[in-house]
């Protein structure tokens, strides 16, 4: 579904992504995972059109979508949660869900049908719909953010480190949504530094090192790997 071909990013001079290649079919979950400053990130927001690619494609369901304008991948069927975890603070949680599905006016039959959908999965989220969404705690705004991206109604899901700066039993929540959301049918690629978590929920994963692709697998066969130390962190 989603082809990333000799992908390459750069910021100037510096050479972010050098060259990966990964593929995700369509229902899969493929984590990519890698230590900070790896290229993870640039991948993903390259893939999302919010980065040009340097060199390399990026095809999806067989159509070029390479540096397309973030907006024309979203309504592709690409969305895409940045590691930023922005929400309107002001806006009530029930707002920042609906502003999710802002490419899809004219289908609010399906609009509605999506949102009561994400509130009946994420049960937290209903139970505080008309709160302002700066009142959440981190872990419920990350959730926030998953469900508002999945009101695009995409194809495929980019999530870029969900569990960033989450306390444990706060990471097992969100890592139990992930593995809810796969089983919706939406194909998932994940980032993530939380290399056990990732590989947990992962069917495939790769692990990148310095702008490349240092090695890929099963999620099985990447967690038995005895170096993955070392590829990940870039020893
Ligand atoms: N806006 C930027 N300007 C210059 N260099 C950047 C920028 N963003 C990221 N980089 C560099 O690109 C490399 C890859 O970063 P990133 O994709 O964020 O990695 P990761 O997500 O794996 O931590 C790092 O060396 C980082 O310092
Ligand atoms: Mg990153």
């Amino acid at each position: 579904m989603l082809e990333v071909e000799e992908l390459e990013v750069r910021y100037g001079a510096i050479r972010a992504v050098r060259g990966i290649s990964l593929r995700v079919a369509s229902g899969e979950l493929v984590a990519l995972v890698g230590a900070n400053g790896a290229g993870k990130s640039s991948t993903l927001m390259c893939i999302a059109g919010a980065l040009k690619a340097a060199a390399g494609s990026v095809h999806l369901d067989g159509e070029d979508i390479t540096s397309g304008k973030p907006e024309t991948i979203v309504r592709r069927g690409i969305a895409t949660v940045p590691e930023t975890r922005d929400v309107f603070p002001d806006l009530t949680v029930d707002e920042n869900l609906m502003l999710g599905s802002y490419i899809r006016r004219g289908d609010g039959k399906g609009v509605a049908e999506d949102r009561a959908r994400m509130l009946s999965l994420f049960p937290r989220l209903a139970e505080r719909a008309a709160q302002p969404a700066g009142t959440l705690s981190g872990g419920e705004q990350q959730m926030l953010v998953i469900a508002r991206a999945m009101m695009s109604r995409p194809k495929v899901l980019l999530l870029d480190e969900p569990s960033l700066g989450l306390a444990p039993v706060i990471v097992d929540q969100i890592f139990e949504m992930i593995a809810v959301l796969k089983k919706t049918g939406v194909t998932i690629l994940l980032v993530e530094q939380n290399v056990g978590k990732a590989l947990s929920v992962a069917d495939r994963a790769y692990v990148m090192r310095l702008g490349r692709i240092a090695a890929s697998g099963t999620a099985a066969e990447i967690g038995a790997q005895t170096d993955l130390s070392a590829l990940y962190l870039g020893a």
